[in-house]
This record gives C-alpha cells, structure tokens and sequence, in this order.
C-alpha cells in the first residue's frame, strides 16, 4: 500500500472521528484522519464540551466562594475575579486534552492529515491546505459534525453577538446578557456569566425551555435557575438586532403573534440549535444523500447512499452529543470489521451542567403517554437523602418511570446534586434490561447520593422507607 492509500480516510477528528480512527486502527485497518482545525478533538474539545465545563467549574466555586462559604462558617476576606487567569485555566484544560488526542494517535498508529477533506469518488480524498494531497481509500468515513444555526437578522460577530464559541471566551464579564434559546448551551453558558455577575435574560421561542426534556423536570430547572437570577421570556420570537457602541438592542415579538418589544444587552448569545456540518464535502456531486434538515442519511451500518462512504456523528441522525457520535464511531468501524456490535439509542443520557444538573435516559413521560405505554412514577426528592442534606443541596428529585406490566425500567429523569454522575447506574441498568424491583433490591452505600435512585426504585412499588 503506497503512502497515500488506506484502508479507512475518517473526516473529521471530534469525538465521533478521533474515537473512529483509533479503533479502525486496533482492528487492524490503515487509518488516516483529516482534520482541518490546528488541533484534534473537534468542537467538543475544542470550543464545546471541555472549555464549557471548566469554566462551568470555576464560576461555580467563584459563587460558592461568593456566597456558600460563610454560611459554612469558612471566611475568606475578600473575592476577587480574575477573568483571564480563570480562561487561561480552560484554555490549559483544552490543550491538554487536544494533545492527548495526538498522542492517542501516534500509539495507535493513525495518520493524522492536517488540512480540509473534500470527496472526489471512486476512493479519492483531495486534501487542501499545509498539508495538501491526495488520498485513496476503500472506505471513508465522515465525522465533520455540526454549526451553530444561524439566526436570521440576529449576524454572529462574535464580540457583541457571540455563539457558544465567543461566548466561551468573552473579554469581560457583561453588565447584561441576552441568551436566545432555552437549550443546553443557552442555559450552561446562561450559567457561567450570570455566576460571574451579569444579569442574564434568556429569551425562548416555545413557552417552555429544555425541549424533549421531561416537563416536570424542565419545570423545575426553571424555577431553579430563576431563583438564582436568570430571567426567562418564554414565548418570544427575535426578529431582529440594531448593533451599538452601548450595545445591542434586540426586538422580539409573542411567538403567536403581538406586539413588538425591545431589550438592550452588552452581549447576546445566540444558541438556537445547531445544523449538520457538510460545507465543500462534495456530497451532491458524489450523490450521497441528505436529509431535510441536511443530515446524512445512512443504514443501520451508517452507510451513506453511495458504497464505501459512511457517516457518524452529529452529522447524521440523533442526538448531538459527543458520547453518541464516539459509540456510533466504534460501532460503524467494528462493523466494517465483519464485528456485530450493537448501539442502543434508547439508553443514551443526555446531561446539562447546571447546578444542579440535569440528566435524563430512556423515554419521558409525554412520550410514554404519546405512544399509550401505561407506566409506574416513583419520584423521590433530594431533601429526604441524607447525603444531599449533608452536602447542604436538597433541590431537586429522581423519577423514574416503568412499565405498568412489566416493571422494565423505561426512563429516568433527575433534577440534582451531580445528576449527571447519579444518572449512569440507571444507564447501565437500562441496558441490561432491569426492572424497578432489580434496582430497589440493589444494595446502595450509605450516605450517597445515589440512594435516591433506589428509594424512587422503591417508590415506583409503592414501598418506600425514607420518603
Ligand atoms: P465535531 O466535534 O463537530 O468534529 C467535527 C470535526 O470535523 C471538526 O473538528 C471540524 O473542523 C472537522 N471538519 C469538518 N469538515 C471538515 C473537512 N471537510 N475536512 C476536514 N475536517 C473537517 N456534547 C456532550 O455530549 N456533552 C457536552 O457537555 C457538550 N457540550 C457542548 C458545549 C458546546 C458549547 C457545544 C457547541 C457542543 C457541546 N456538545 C456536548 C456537543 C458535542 O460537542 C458534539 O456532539 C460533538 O462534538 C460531535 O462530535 P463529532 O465528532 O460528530 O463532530
Ligand atoms: P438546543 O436545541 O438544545 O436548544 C435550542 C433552543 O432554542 C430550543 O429551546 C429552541 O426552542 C430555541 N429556539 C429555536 N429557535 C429560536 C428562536 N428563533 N428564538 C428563540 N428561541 C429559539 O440547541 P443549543 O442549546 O444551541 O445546543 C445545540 C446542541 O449542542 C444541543 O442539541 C446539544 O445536543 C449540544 N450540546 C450539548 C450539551 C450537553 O450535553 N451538556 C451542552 C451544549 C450543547
């Protein structure tokens, strides 16, 4: 095989793409991944997941600091913020992990292309940029993932009209701050500045926020987070922004209809969703086909329409997130390697990072309603867990949700204290199939938080002790 031929050519090295290559690596295949950033690790690490939640860190112990501290009985004189120092930290974080990726691929013996990949068929990948070639390969694999969706009338500059990535990397703390859309950055990145003293109003199309969220849960994040400071306009529809020196002045109107209003911020994020990323792939020429929403479409192998191009990530159907495209990844390239592993979409967990968190797998309970599935609630609050009384963070509950007939756990939903690290026992019992009953007679430490789960295990048999 000449230098320039592989076995597999992935697109892309985000999670789906580096998660993909270096498996097709260990299963014996000659991988190269193209990657057009400087670094690896795509949005994820890059401008997404990784600087999100260390900055969601470090806000949360300036306000812990701020407020929590001397309630405790711990003083600590004055507090200072020091904007840069806690950037450099995240920027720290995500070089470290960027890095890594590198190293990952130099022990597994990926090639890692720099430069930008457009498809020319029949196993051809030009490469432009440093780094400028042409690859052939017997399968390719496209792992470009996903752009923020723009927002008509409302131009991205990202200085006063900022997307996740500018708001990750704001200057200064805003006096005030407009979040268009109620979705996880919105709320995450809503989070982090109002921690750090700007007055956030977040403005919602729909009348409710977090959709496909359990409603119960939703509600309850937004009680929480209004009760820390963030403002919500539910309802609303932006229609346009008029750009100052003093600010931005938005103009926004009741999604059904009405009057228009205006609202003037220092800095409006804008996160309405994001969209599949094929710009200059060269799909249409080649006739791999997309969906209305421009995803790519493939089979359950994630083949594409055309023989030898597959697709993973956000760039395909499902959730976007980066644990999704990484299993995906493993499964496609295990699969191509004659393997028959298999991807469970029903027990994927989707977690926002707030305080407290949000974590949610399996079927919600509009959903089971929609599809006539009669269910069990056994829903348990964190005030009656002694280790969240102790930790002195009592918000919140666990729900779960299962099958009248069966008692097969179809969904959990929690509102709380390290949801998001809470959520993975109900994950792995979902996978394995297990019932309430399974959960409630799984032995739990004590104290921990995790004991809320098996009392609304309990709670779905109508038998609790400690609620
Ligand atoms: P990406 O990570 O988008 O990677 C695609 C890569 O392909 C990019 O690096 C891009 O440069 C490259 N590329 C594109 N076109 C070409 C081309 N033609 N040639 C070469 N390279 C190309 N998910 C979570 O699960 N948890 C979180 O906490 C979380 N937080 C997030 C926070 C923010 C602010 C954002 C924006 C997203 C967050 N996500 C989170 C979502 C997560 O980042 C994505 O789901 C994940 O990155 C998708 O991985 P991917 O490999 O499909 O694509
Ligand atoms: P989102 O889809 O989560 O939320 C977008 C919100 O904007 C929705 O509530 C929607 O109703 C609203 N909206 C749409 N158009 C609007 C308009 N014109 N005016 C006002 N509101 C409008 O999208 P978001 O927050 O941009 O995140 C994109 C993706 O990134 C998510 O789908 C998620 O999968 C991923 N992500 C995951 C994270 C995590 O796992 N913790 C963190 C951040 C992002």
């Amino acid at each position: 095989m000449s230098d320039d031929t592989f076995d597999l050519v992935v697109i892309g090295g985000g999670p789906g793409g580096y998660t993909a290559a270096i498996r097709a690596s260990q299963l014996g295949m000659k991988t190269a991944c193209v990657e057009k950033r400087e670094t690896l690790g795509g949005v994820c690490l890059n401008v997404g997941c990784i600087p999100s939640k260390a900055l969601l860190k470090s806000s949360e112990l300036y306000e812990e600091a701020g407020h929590d501290f001397e309630r405790r009985g711990i003083t600590i004189g004055s507090l200072k913020l020091d904007l840069g120092k806690m950037m450099g930290v995240k920027q720290e974080t995500v070089k470290g992990l960027t890095q890594g990726i590198e190293f990952l691929f130099k022990k597994n013996k990926v090639t890692h292309v720099k430069g930008t990949a457009t498809l020319e068929g029949g196993g051809r990948i030009a490469v432009t940029g440093a780094e400028a070639r042409t690859l052939k390969a017997k399968n390719i694999l496209i792992a470009t993932g996903s752009d923020v969706t723009p927002l008509p009338n409302v131009e991205v500059d990202e200085k006063q009209i900022v997307s996740s990535t500018g708001a990750l990397e704001l200057p200064k703390v805003p006096k005030k701050m407009i979040v268009i859309g109620a979705g996880v950055i919105g709320l995450e990145l809503g989070t982090v500045w109002r921690r750090l003293g700007a007055e956030v109003t977040v403005i919602e199309f729909l009348d409710r926020i977090l959709p496909g969220t359990d409603n119960e849960v939703a509600k309850a994040t937004q009680r929480i987070l209004k009760k820390q400071g963030i403002e919500f306009l539910l309802g609303k529809k932006v229609t346009g922004a008029k750009k100052e020196k003093s600010g931005v002045t938005l103009t926004f109107e009741p999604s059904k209809g009405g009057d228009a209003e205006t609202l003037k911020a220092d800095v409006v994020l804008v996160a309405i969703g994001r969209r599949p990323y094929t710009e200059g792939l060269g799909l249409d020429d080649l006739g791999v086909e997309r969906d209305r929403g421009g995803r790519i479409i493939v089979d359950k192998n994630f083949k594409s329409t055309v023989d030898g191009v597959y697709a993973i990530g956000d760039v395909i159907e499902g959730p976007m997130l980066a644990h999704k495209a990484e299993d995906e990844a493993v499964v496609c390239v295990e699969k191509m390697a004659g393997q028959k592993p298999h991807i469970n979409y029903d027990t994927i967990p989707a977690v926002v990072y707030t305080w407290p968190e949000v974590a949610t797998v399996g079927k919600t309970e509009e959903q089971l309603k929609e599809a006539n599935i009669a269910y069990n609630v056994g829903k348990v609050p964190f005030v009656a867990n002694s280790r969240a009384r102790a930790n002195g963070f009592t918000e919140g509950f666990v729900k779960i949700l299962a099958d009248k007939k069966t008692d097969k756990v179809l969904g959990v939903h929690i509102i709380g204290p390290d949801a998001g690290t809470i959520i993975h026992e109900c994950v792995l019992a979902m996978e394995f199939g297990a019932s309430s009953e399974d959960i409630a007679r799984t032995c739990h430490a004590h104290p921990t938080l995790n004991e809320a789960v098996k009392e609304a295990a309990l709670a779905v048999l109508g038998r609790t002790i400690n609620s």
